[in-house]
Parts: structure tokens; C-alpha cells; sequence
């Protein structure tokens, strides 16, 4: 299974954000993650379109940007105008999931569902044709630097149960607490994508962090 590291830009320093964009692309990643936050779904406000254009010619790789927004949709048009490749959401916070989901596709990024520590599954019952990436939430939304909260761990190996029944190449990304240490074990329960913030950035060589991380995952 090929592995994917994701920064997460929340925990670059902002007074310098273009250098810290080029210096964590330059360091080797899969993705680049982009946390949208609205002081409405998550206690905390972050950057919208506008950051996302940007840094957004600083960025080969793909953008994958997390909204931690309600309402949803008027943002989607917005992250794909200003570059998103793929944009995920949590189902309870749209109205209309389904709608959502096809509204991210139709304008050509992939489509992800994410899902707090305590939301269900369930909620992909109806809709994984529509997914393509499932993110799930191992802290409670709205900040970098959480500890990693270990009963996420059957639930991915739940959410890879239900993307190998579909035969689909659908992603399984995990966002909050991965660090060196912990991903081999979060890779073995059947996550192939991992958002680093503070464990990439809070290191003072970007690159190494990263290869370490890739070194871990080699043994999975
Ligand atoms: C939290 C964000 C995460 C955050 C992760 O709500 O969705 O992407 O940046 O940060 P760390 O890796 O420090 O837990
Ligand atoms: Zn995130």
C-alpha cells in the first residue's frame, strides 16, 4: 500500500508562512494540509481561499484542504477556485451530504468525509460511492499539538474493512497526534495517509522528520 505524509501547515509560523510553505515542500511530502476553521463548527479561526491561492504556486503536490466549517457549501466553489485539490468535510456539518459530496467533485477535486473521534461511520452508509478519501479525526477538531486519542485505532481498522469491500482505491487518512512514534501503529491498523502538524513543524529539520516518518512506515 503506498504510504502518503500530509503537513499540516496549521503549525507553520504564519509571520513567515510562503518560506515555511517552500521549506516543508522542499522537505519531501505527499500532500500539503490546509486546515480551514470558522469559530462556528470548531472553536477557532484559521485562513480561507484567499491564503489557500497564495501558497498555492508554492505547492507541488496536491492541496488537501480540511474544512472545519458550517455551512459548507459556498466555501467548495471557493477552495477550488483558489487551488484545492481535494476537499474534505464533516457530514454534520453540511445539510445535505450527498449534495456536498457531488458539488466538490463537480468541480474537480476529490470528494473526502471526515469524522470526529465520536462520529460514526454510519454516516458513510449511503454516500462511499461519492468518497473518495475518509478522514478520521484521532483529536477533537480546532488545534494543532493534541495527543493523539488511541480508540481511533479500531475505528480505522473499521473504515478499512469498508473501503476493501468497496474494491475502490478510496484514501484513509488520519489528522491529529501522529508523530514518529505513533505512525507505524496507526499505518498498521490500515490508515495510508497521515497528517503531521506539530510533529513536522515543531522539528527542526523538516526533511529528517519526514524521512523518519517514511522509515517507519517501510516496516509496516
Ligand atoms: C486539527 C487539525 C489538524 C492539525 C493536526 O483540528 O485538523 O490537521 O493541524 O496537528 P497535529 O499534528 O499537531 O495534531
Ligand atoms: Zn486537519
Amino acid at each position: 500500500m503506498p504510504f502518503r505524509i500530509a503537513p499540516s501547515i496549521l503549525s507553520a509560523d504564519f509571520a513567515r508562512l510562503g518560506e515555511e510553505v517552500r521549506a516543508v515542500v522542499k522537505a519531501g511530502p505527499d500532500l500539503i494540509h490546509f486546515d480551514v476553521m470558522d469559530n462556528h463548527y470548531v472553536p477557532n479561526l484559521t485562513v480561507g481561499p484567499l491564503v489557500c491561492a497564495s501558497i498555492r504556486p508554492h505547492v507541488s503536490v496536491p492541496l488537501d484542504v480540511h474544512l472545519m466549517v458550517r455551512p459548507v457549501d459556498r466555501l467548495v466553489q471557493d477552495f477550488a477556485k483558489a487551488g484545492a485539490n481535494i476537499i474534505s468535510f464533516h457530514p454534520e456539518a453540511s445539510d445535505h451530504v450527498d449534495r456536498t459530496l457531488s458539488l466538490i467533485r463537480e468541480h474537480g477535486c476529490k470528494a473526502g468525509l471526515v469524522f470526529n473521534p465520536a462520529t460514526p461511520l454510519v454516516w458513510l452508509d449511503h454516500v462511499l460511492d461519492k468518497v473518495d478519501l475518509v478522514l478520521l479525526m484521532s483529536v477533537n477538531p480546532g488545534f494543532g499539538g493534541q495527543q493523539f486519542i488511541p480508540s481511533v485505532l479500531p475505528k480505522i481498522a473499521e473504515a478499512r474493512r469498508r473501503i476493501a469491500a468497496t474494491g475502490r482505491d478510496i484514501w484513509l487518512e488520519v489528522d491529529g497526534g501522529i508523530k514518529v512514534e505513533n505512525i507505524g501503529g496507526v499505518a498498521g491498523a490500515g490508515a495510508d495517509t497521515f497528517v503531521a502538524g506539530s510533529a513536522i513543524f515543531g522539528a527542526k529539520d523538516y526533511a529528517a522528520t519526514i524521512r523518519d516518518m517514511r522509515a517507519r512506515l517501510a516496516v509496516v
